[in-house]
């Protein structure tokens, strides 16, 4: 497997909260906000490329040179696990757009299967932030930047927060001009392709439907 698009982010408070995340006594409330504390961690990563145009400011003394982005950025969160991620990058970019594309892993096929897409206009031209706790199969996230490149987009990063070595590969494989952002790498699937030791299903965890 390469890691050369992925970027495993490693930090004291990601660690820590990966193995809040992980152990199977975590409620919901604490499994709410250890996901979120990590999202933000995740978020500042999955931001730093994006470009920047100068721009004129007056300070109260006189003027120089700031910056605004140079792009538009839309969030995509794959339904449902992926809308636990979205605060994390609008708290950053209050005026991001957010796109939704449903998809669920059928149980005995473990093939991905879409029920919902809706996109905001002109994505084309945005950098796309395309997230999801969970990268097993990668069967989801494949089928998602399929789905985001036929709508036209051309700027897409993945970030996730636990992922498997063939999740990775599926990606890289499929779409590699897409880096991943990930808090960790797994040993792998099961024979149900769920990830070890991974945290169980995120979606009933963040939704308390387990
Ligand atoms: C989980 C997870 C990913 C997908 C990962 O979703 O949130 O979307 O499976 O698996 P893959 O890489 O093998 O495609 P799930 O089907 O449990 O739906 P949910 O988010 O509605 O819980």
């Amino acid at each position: 497997m390469t890691l050369e698009k992925t970027t495993i982010v490693e930090h004291p408070v990601v660690a820590r909260d990966l193995t809040i995340l992980r152990d199977k006594t975590t409620s919901t409330p604490q499994f709410r906000s250890a996901l979120s504390r990590i999202a933000t961690i995740l978020a500042y990563h999955a931001l730093k490329p994006l470009p920047l145009n100068d721009i004129e400011v007056e300070t109260p003394i006189q003027k120089t040179t700031g910056s605004k982005l140079a792009k538009e950025v839309v969030v995509v969160p794959i339904l449902r696990a992926g809308l636990g991620l979205v605060d994390a990058i609008t708290q950053f970019i209050p005026e991001a757009k957010v796109g939704h594309l449903g998809m669920y892993r059928d149980e005995e096929t473990h093939q991905p299967v879409d029920y919902y897409s809706k996109l905001p206009k002109g994505i084309e031209d945005a950098y796309v932030l395309l997230v999801d706790p969970m990268l097993a199969t990668g069967g989801s996230a494949v089928d998602s930047i399929g789905h985001l490149k036929k709508a036209g987009v051309t700027n897409i990063r993945f970030m996730c927060l636990i992922s498997a070595p063939e999740g990775i590969e599926h990606v890289n494989k499929e779409h590699p001009d897409v880096p991943i952002i990930t808090a960790a790498v797994d040993h792998g699937l099961n024979e149900n392709r769920f990830i070890v030791p991974g945290l169980g299903d995120a979606g009933d965890r963040i939704f308390g439907t387990q």
